[in-house]
């Protein structure tokens, strides 16, 4: 039992958890990994495989630009996959899928490397080489990590695009990476319908022209136009010779770049947030084998879509790296049924459980007798991410779904991270709504305007004090807007974007973001992108986006925008409107309501003041106006 303490809400782990973990003593690892922190990287780093070792585990001569484990070859596909199969987990599952409709799939990692193998080869076969990169916009089907693998294999670098982006998204993604590749499917199941990939994509290259070939998942067998000469079948493309059983992984430097991920910033377009090879590798395989406390046999579920970091970290790179079975699944969380995740929580005795609290909400709704109706008694870890939890949905969680029996490990990290961050383990006492401290090695703060650190319960700027393996490298093609974003406002710390503050046992509670970054379903939009979406549209002069309080998605989208002379308001364009923005961008960016206005509140600089509109529709004091214009 979890046992609850009163006064104050801490719930300490029972015997029976702490007894599994493989970390009993918090405070002696962090005092452990604070010591020598190098020490404690190279540590992790030695139970991985390397090619030729490192000769220095941390360069910080070029900072902001940090190097890791410099001198050293490896791959991490080499690691995700071979090592495993020449030590003894060669016929275990690496992944079991299941598709909304039912279908069914397993990999055993010697089946995994085989496929990832001879896909790698028809890349090469296209002409991918090393340092090229590839988009891949796919559904939630084993192809999609095959793919992410096979590119990394040959030292490719992949810039996966969720699927529930669209049009304007991907194109723009596709361009500035300039991509030779785009791998797709023919359409993904969502909620019984067909989202049609393919034709998003197709309408996507003719905006964006680097591309040379596209590659086509048969996954719906729905009608898909097929350019000559440009697209092929992949299931065509594995039939050939050329798509051999071996592929040898490529020797890479540490430093070489895996992967590439978009994520949207304060200002302007989307940033390509950089990973490399060596740090990501040893950070990801790290601190899930600690967090959610992976041991041989279990059965491990992160239910995140694999186009996010979660899913690139959490789903991919590090199951894989650890050597776990991981559990798939393509579609909605309630299709047909609301129990549709607790049943296959049930069927396939999943151990641990790895989700965000939009999703718990939404399951929450539907009330306790869809999971009563199953049973649970596989789990073990719950894990949540995203955005902060609030303690109704952390209540929920931790009673109906973990019986009282199960820690929630609340990882508070970010694309940029790459990793955990902030985050318990299973033997560190919780308190509902507070990631906990952050992992051991990694120092962190919260400032004040001047960069010192403000006192017990105070708001403050959330900062990272200290570098660790799996950050970012650079924004790619762009490494002085890198040093602007992150590293300028507080010199020497890494800004976060997010506020917080720190209790008196050194707990962390992340309170939300503080840049023109709105979390709607613990996705990432920019309100730039909106508002550039809603421009784009004729009848549009000029639009402003803030996130306001929602009860599931945690916030939702509201915009505000400006007519064009001619064009009159009426309910009729506001939704014309908002099904523009989800044509351009995706369903997610769909504003909630749009509202026509005559005027929008703006510095004397001319920017947009988005605190104004949203403490006016909060019917919250706006504060200092002295900055805005008449
Ligand atoms: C932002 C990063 C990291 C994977 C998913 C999101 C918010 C993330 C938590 C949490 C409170 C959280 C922060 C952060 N966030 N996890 N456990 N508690 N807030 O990655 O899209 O890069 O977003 O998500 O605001 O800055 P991302």
């Amino acid at each position: 039992m979890q046992k609850k303490e009163l006064p104050g809400e801490m719930y300490r782990p029972s015997a029976e958890v702490i007894g599994r973990a493989r970390v009993k003593d918090w405070n002696a690892m962090v005092a452990e990994a604070e010591g020598d922190n190098q020490k404690f990287w190279a540590k992790e780093a030695e139970e991985l495989h390397w090619f030729r070792k490192w000769d220095t585990v941390l360069d910080d001569s070029g900072k902001p630009f940090f190097k890791w484990f410099t001198g050293a070859t490896t791959n991490i596909v080499y690691n995700c996959l071979d090592r495993h199969i020449e030590n003894a987990r060669r016929n275990k599952l690496a992944f079991l899928w299941e598709g909304e409709n039912g279908d069914f799939r397993s990999y055993s990692y010697f089946a995994l490397r085989r496929e990832v193998c001879k896909f790698a080869n028809v890349l090469k076969s296209l002409g991918v080489q090393k340092g090229d990169r590839v988009t891949i916009y796919m559904g939630r089907v084993p192809e999609l990590p095959i793919a992410m693998l096979a590119c990394a294999r040959i030292g490719a670098i992949h810039s996966v695009v969720y699927g529930g982006f669209t049009v304007e998204a991907l194109a723009e993604r596709i361009d500035d990476s300039a991509s030779r590749l785009v791998i797709t499917c023919d359409g993904a199941y969502q909620r019984g319908k067909v989202v049609p990939l393919k034709d998003i994509a197709d309408e996507a290259l003719q905006r964006a022209a680097t591309v040379e070939s596209m590659v086509v998942v048969k996954r719906t067998g729905h009608d898909v136009k097929m350019e000559a000469g440009r697209d092929m079948w992949y299931h065509e493309l594995m039939a050939l010779p050329i798509a051999g059983n071996d592929c040898p992984a490529e020797v890479v430097d540490a430093e070489h770049p895996l992967f590439l991920l978009y994520t949207s910033g304060t200002t302007g377009k989307p940033k390509a947030i950089l990973h490399t090879h060596g740090g990501y590798m040893v950070g990801t395989y790290t601190t899930l084998k600690y967090v959610f406390d992976i041991h041989e046999e279990d059965r491990y579920w992160c239910a995140a879509d694999p186009g996010w970091i979660t899913g690139h970290s959490y789903i991919v790179y590090g199951p894989l790296l650890n050597g776990t079975t991981s559990f798939l699944y393509e579609g909605a969380p309630n299709y047909p049924y609301p129990n549709r995740w607790w049943q296959m929580i049930e069927k396939y005795g999943i151990n641990i459980l790895y989700t965000a609290p939009t999703a718990i909400r939404g399951l929450m709704r539907f009330g306790d007798a869809w999971p009563n109706r199953h049973d649970l008694s596989s789990l073990r870890i719950l894990g949540s991410v995203g955005e902060p939890i609030n303690p109704e949905a952390w209540k929920w969680y931790h009673t109906v779904i973990g019986k009282e029996r199960c820690p929630i490990m609340d990882t508070w990290w970010q694309t940029e991270t790459g990793m955990f961050m902030i985050t318990p383990m299973p033997c560190v006492p919780l308190k509902p709504g507070s990631g906990t401290r952050p992992f051991p090695g990694i120092i962190m703060d919260v400032v004040n305007e001047e960069g010192q650190s403000v006192g017990p319960n105070e708001e403050g700027y959330l900062v990272i004090r200290n570098p660790w393996p799996s950050m970012m490298r650079t924004l790619y093609n762009d490494p002085d807007r890198y040093i602007k974003q992150y590293w300028s406002q507080f010199p020497g710390s890494y800004m976060t974007g997010d506020s917080a503050k720190r209790d008196e046992d050194g707990y962390y509670w992340v309170i939300g973001r503080v840049d023109d970054v709105i979390k709607v379903s613990g996705y990432r939009l920019g309100t730039a992108e909106i508002e550039s979406a809603l421009v784009s549209h004729p009848m549009v002069a000029e639009a402003a986006a803030i996130g306001l309080p929602h009860e599931v998605k945690g916030n939702a989208i509201h915009a505000y925008v400006i007519l064009r002379a001619g064009n009159s308001p009426g309910d009729h364009l506001t939704d014309e409107l908002r099904s523009h923005v989800a044509h351009e961008l995706g369903p997610i960016a769909k504003p909630e309501k749009i509202t026509v206005v005559d005027s929008l509140p703006k510095t004397r600089s001319g920017k947009i003041m988005r605190r104004v509109l949203k403490a006016r529709a909060l019917g919250k004091d706006p504060g200092n106006l002295s900055t805005l214009e008449e």
